[in-house]
């Protein structure tokens, strides 16, 4: 094995360096991880199934417009992407209730939202992720109010795209989460979608029977999680019809 020098390594994935300079290779785990780290599985097969999960979609993001760092894909669990400084917000989007939103506020699991709600959370592992406002943020420095106004642009345009592209296949795309990072120009810094799109951070229900085909699964002990990860990879087209 090629002792490539590992930069990072989170939850779901390790980051090594890339073969040319301001590139990486992000290598997909099996490993899963639910409330803050404390339960912790591991779902097999699961890094495959994203990194091709992720591969698509980011790829059909780049086709409208969407800046992100993948650049390709390299083997069944890496890809190859662009070096960023990640922002240390996840962007929260959702569409019907569900998660936290309902233990928070009370909101019945499944209601669909009258509007989009867009959430940050101060990406922290000691402090538990805390939910944060534009004010927060701000203050502390974490994103400036052109890069924020950026983030929300590309969060909402990226629902939009992404919602429709599950209903095609017969899921509801309930709320998901994003991450962005600069990808520095001399001293002007572009902002990059970041991290992965899977259903490790996605929740994803079929349409007709609500059935959760996401890592709720993991979460909730419900069983199946690699089945439901292969549904999803199935209906995008990505695994062989009945296998
Ligand atoms: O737990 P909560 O309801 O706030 O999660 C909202 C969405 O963000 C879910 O789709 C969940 O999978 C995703 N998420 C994530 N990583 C986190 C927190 C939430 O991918 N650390």
């Amino acid at each position: 094995m090629s002792r490539r020098r590992q930069i990072y390594e989170g939850k779901a994935k390790i980051l090594y360096e890339g073969p040319e300079p301001g590139t990486l290779i992000q290598y997909f785990k099996d490993d899963a991880t639910a409330f803050n780290a404390q339960k912790k599985g591991t779902i097999s097969g699961k890094g495959v199934l994203n990194n091709r999960i992720s591969e698509h979609i980011f790829t059909l993001l780049g086709g409208i417009g969407v800046p992100t760092h993948f650049i390709r894909r390299l083997n069944m669990r890496e890809q190859l992407v662009r070096q960023v400084e990640i922002i240390p917000l996840e962007v929260v989007i959702r569409n019907v209730a569900a998660g936290s939103l309902c233990k928070r506020l009370g909101v019945e699991e499944g209601s669909v939202l009258p509007r989009t709600i867009l959430e940050y959370y101060y990406k922290d592992d000691a402090l538990g992720d805390p939910l944060v406002t534009d004010e927060h943020i701000a203050c502390f420095g974490w994103a400036s109010q052109e890069e924020l106004h950026d983030l929300a642009d590309l969060a909402i345009r990226i629902n939009d795209f992404l919602s429709g592209l599950f209903a095609g296949i017969g899921i509801r795309l309930v709320d998901f989460k994003l991450e962005f990072g600069r990808a520095w120009d001399g001293e002007f810094a572009r902002i990059l979608l970041a991290d992965e799109i899977s259903p490790d951070g996605c929740r994803l229900w079929d349409m007709k029977s609500n059935e959760k085909l996401d890592k709720d699964r993991f979460r909730l002990d419900l069983g199946g999680e690699v089945e439901a990860y292969q549904e999803i990879a199935r209906r995008l087209g990505l695994l062989p019809e009945g296998s």
